[in-house]
Order: structure tokens, then sequence, then C-alpha cells
């Protein structure tokens, strides 16, 4: 069909499923472009060459995601759900066959009961803005969610989600105490009425395969008043190589208050006109500074940290800390869905078991300063995250990491040669370190999505297939995802480049 005859049968198929009408845009509806670019965040999905949706549905009601999800079953159509458009690959608003796009940027309410220390949250809504009402309700709460604050709830909650409060408290995922989600029928289901199989899926298991998370609900997590903060930079010529390597012998075993993660890029050096490598730990610790001073001079004292370089403040401060934000400022920069930054870029995530000799990181080094705008960062696990088991939620990174690396590689030009060379370079990064991180699988973030470990051009990969990247985010979870998507959605309605695959019993 065309976008205009497709149009038509949408605009009455939902009519008749709705008492109220549902936005749809084509590409001949004046704010089509701009509805489309407002979520994108990876500037490489937003070239001529992206397929571009037949459809964008913004439903207003949770009766419009069930219309959406059914009359484009009845035509046919393919879907792609999205929340904060944050999906690393672009997985939430483009690919190769016709489809339309369910944006849930309407459905954001958040409702926090902070006698109860829990919430309701919608997908559309973004972790900034629940941090915001979080903290507008309390003091004395947060949550295990990320640190950019414009990522959309639906993705990442669905694939795990992790910041500073990882070690205290586990994942976004592992707090989630009940979901409404709308089936493949398009019918809403709950924890109740949707079986122990599907609410383990959905968290952890990724969204695009089971079906359209309307909203969760979550279990809110203490914090206390005052919380300390500090970031602290050294590079090569200030002994970043011996701090790294030290770090990775501490960094999961410290008290579970205390969080210290390594950003790692290239700056320049003190020599002019030349670059180094620069590590900055930045750390949050759910205590004072007087209980920290202490804890560093027996768990780290070679960062030398002195009592300045310590700042307290309150939980959802450190929330705007974290995301570049003045801690003076006023917290409502966090309910603003317009990302900071918006850039090309690629990534890819490895999980380390042995700590990394002082010669691998060289060699890390190396390859960075041969890039313009490399990161990579070594984020903690141990405490809580050692705790959970393997299987209590699809996400399996738990015991025995100590820690997992992002490696990201950002660039500003357009066009196929610039990307060609930069995701190049990555690919390099990833090959030489082998024989540094996790093996058998080489284990990788879901929320990290990276379309290199694997696969299918339009969802529909074998189970053989699919198990290649699988097992890398799942481990041995994935034949339980199998199971549970084969149960919920035979004839794979919901799928993407590498969602869960349905097979016949
Ligand atoms: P988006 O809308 O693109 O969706 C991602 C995937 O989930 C797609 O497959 C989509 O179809 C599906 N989906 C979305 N909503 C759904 C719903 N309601 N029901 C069913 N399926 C749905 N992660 C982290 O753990 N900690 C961090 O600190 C950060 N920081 C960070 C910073 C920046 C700048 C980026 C770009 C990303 C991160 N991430 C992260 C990764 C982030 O968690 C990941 O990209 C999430 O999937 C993004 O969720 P969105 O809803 O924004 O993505």
């Amino acid at each position: 069909a065309t976008s205009s005859s497709l149009y038509d049968n949408f605009l009455q198929c939902t009519s008749l499923q709705s008492n109220s009408s549902i936005p749809i845009y084509t590409p001949n509806t004046a704010s089509y472009s701009s509805v489309l670019q407002f979520s994108i965040r990876n500037l490489r999905f937003t070239s001529p060459n992206t397929p571009k949706p037949e459809l964008i549905v913004t439903p207003l009601h949770e009766s419009h995601v069930q219309a959406a999800v059914i009359c484009s079953r009845k035509y046919g159509m393919h879907i792609r759900v999205r929340s904060g458009g944050h999906d690393y690959e672009g997985l939430s608003y483009a690919t190769g066959v016709p489809f339309v796009i369910v944006d849930l940027i309407n459905l954001q309410s958040i409702s926090v009961d902070a006698k109860d220390g829990t919430a309701w949250v919608s997908s559309g809504a973004t972790i900034g803005q629940l941090y915001y009402r979080i903290a507008e309700q309390s003091r004395t709460y947060g949550f295990p969610a990320g640190i950019c604050p414009t990522v959309g709830v639906g993705g990442q909650f669905s694939g795990g989600g992790y910041g500073a409060l990882l070690r205290k408290y586990g994942l976004a995922a592992d707090n989630v105490v009940d979901a409404r989600l709308v089936n493949v029928d398009g019918k809403i289901l709950t924890k109740e009425s949707m079986g122990e199989d599907l609410f383990w899926a959905i968290r952890g298991g990724g969204g695009g395969s089971f079906g359209v998370i309307l909203s969760w609900k979550i279990r809110l997590v203490p914090v206390p008043p005052t919380v300390t903060v500090f970031t602290h930079n050294k590079n090569l010529e200030q002994g970043a190589t011996a701090l790294v390597h030290r770090w990775q012998y501490v960094a999961d075993k410290l008290p579970r208050d205390l969080f210290i993660q390594i950003v790692i890029n290239v700056a320049n050096s003190s020599r002019v006109g030349e670059r180094t490598v620069q590590a900055s730990f930045r750390s949050l610790f759910l205590g004072g500074v007087k209980q920290l001073i202490p804890l560093m001079e027996q768990h780290f004292p070679e960062l030398g940290l002195k009592r300045d370089d310590y700042i307290e403040m309150s939980w959802i401060q450190s929330v705007l800390y974290f995301a570049g934000f003045p801690i003076e400022g006023p917290s409502d920069v966090l309910l603003d869905r317009n990302p900071l930054t918006r850039d090309y870029f690629k990534a890819k995530s490895d999980y380390v078991t042995e700590p990394i000799s002082e010669k691998g990181l060289k060699g890390i080094w190396k390859l960075l300063l041969e890039e313009n705008r490399p990161v990579v960062i070594f984020s903690p696990y141990g405490g809580r995250m050692s705790e959970i088991s393997e299987s209590a939620i699809p996400f399996p990174h738990r015991k025995g990491n100590i820690y997992k690396i992002q490696h990201l590689v950002y660039w500003a030009e357009e066009g196929t040669k610039a990307a060609k060379e930069r995701i190049g370079w990555i690919r390099r990064l990833y090959r030489y370190l082998i024989p540094y991180v996790s093996k058998s699988p080489r284990a990788a973030y879901l929320n990290y999505r990276d379309l290199d470990l694997g696969q299918s051009k339009n969802g529909t990969a074998s189970y053989s297939k699919a198990k290649v990247w699988g097992r890398k985010y799942f481990k041995n979870n994935f034949d339980r995802l199998v199971l549970a998507k084969s149960k919920v959605d035979p004839d794979n309605f919901f799928r993407n480049e590498q969602s869960i695959p349905s097979v016949p019993s």
C-alpha cells in the first residue's frame, strides 16, 4: 500500500478501535520530519539513505497503543516501538522493510507514591523526568537507572539500565515489580495476567520482542540526604596507567555505597602540540565526606585525593552533576527531552573478569591516541550485582565480573567515508581486546546494542543464528527467552534485527 492509502486504512481501523483520534503522520504531513528526528540520538541514522517509516503514530492513551498494534497486524505492517530513541543502532526508528513507528513520546506520566516507596512510570518518560519527579516527592528516595537524563524508560528498563547506584541496588530492571503491556492481540496485560515467563522476559530481555510495554511499577530505593561526589583526572604523565591498573583490584571490592567509574579519553598534553590519554575517576558515595575520606585512605590511597576534591550534595544534585549540569542550578533541566549533544557514534561493550596488565592497558592507550574522539568507560561491578543470580532476570552479567567496558567513538562529519573509518577503528580496538576480556561467550550489554555481533535482516533469524548474539547478551537465559517468545508471539510480529526468535513447539 502507498503511504496515503495505508494512512486511510489506519485512520479508519484505529477509529474503530478507539473512541478518540490518534495522531498519525505520513511523509506528506508537514511535521513528519520533525516528529521523526526529534528522538533520534545517533546522527548515523539521520542520513537520506536511512529508511523512513510509512507512518508515525503517537498514541495519547493506552487504547491508542492497542489500536496501533491491532491495525498494524490487520494491514500486515511491521512496527517499531520507540520510547526515548537512544537505541545505539537506531532499531526503534529505522529498518529495511516498510514499517510504522509507534512513538510513545506522549505517554510520559509518572506517579510517585512516596509513602509506599513505589512509582508507576510510563515508557515514554525519560529517566531524567523520573528522577525529577522522585526528588520532588522525597529527599530520601532515588532509583538505580542510567546517567544520561534523556534516555527513555521504555528501552532502558527492558534492556537492564544501570548508573551510579548499581553496586548498591543493581539495575533498573532488578527493581521493577509490575508492568502493563500490550500483547500481540492488542490486549493489556499486567504481571498478574501475563504470567511468570513474560514478566521475567521483559525485565532485561529487550524491547521489541514481546509486546509494547506501556508502563512499569518500580520499587524506589533509599538514598541518604547527603551524598558525596568527586571527579579526579590523571593523564599519562601523571601516572594514569598505574592508577587504572590499581583500580581494577579495588573497584568491585569497595563497600557498595561507593561507586568509582573511569572515563578514559584523549586530551591535550601539557607539552604543546601533543596529546595524551586522560583517565577521569568519577565517583558517587552514598554518605558524607567524613565517612568517605577514611574509606578512600583505606582502599584507594594511590588516587591521592584531598579534602577539597570532594563535594557534598543531595542525590538529585548528584544526578545533575553526572549529567554535566550545574548543581546549584534548577533541577527542572532534567525534564528537557532535547539531548545535550547529538553526534555520530558507534559503540561496543565488554566484560572484564581478570585485571588487564599494564602492558595490555598501554596497548589500549596506543589505539586511543590514533583516534580523534574515542572514549572508553570502565564501570565497576561487585556489591549487589554479585548477589543477584544470573537467571533472576534475563540480564546475566553478575558475579565474577570486575567491571564492564564501554568502547565509543564519536565523530562530526557526515557521510559514509568518515563512518567507515571510525567504525573500522573501533573494530580494531575490539579485536585488540580479545585476550583481555570475557570469553565463551564474549559477553556484551544489550543496551549498548552492537549489530556487529550478528543480525538478521528482517528479524526472522533462526534459533541457531540468533543464538550467536543472544548468548553474548543473555548467556544461558537465551533459551528461556526463546521459550517465552514462542509462547506469547508465535508468529513473530514483534521483531527487529536482534530480537528473540520464535520457534515452533
Ligand atoms: P529506544 O526508544 O530507541 O528503544 C530501544 C529499544 O527498545 C528498541 O528496540 C525499541 O523498539 C525498544 N522499545 C522502546 N520502548 C519500548 C516499549 N515501550 N515497549 C517495547 N519495546 C520498546 N544505558 C544504561 O544502562 N546506563 C546509562 O547510563 C546509559 N547512558 C546512555 C547515554 C546515551 C547518550 C545513550 C544514547 C544511551 C545510553 N544508555 C545507557 C543506553 C540506553 O539504556 C539504551 O540505548 C536504551 O535502550 C534506550 O532506551 P530508549 O527508550 O531511549 O530507546
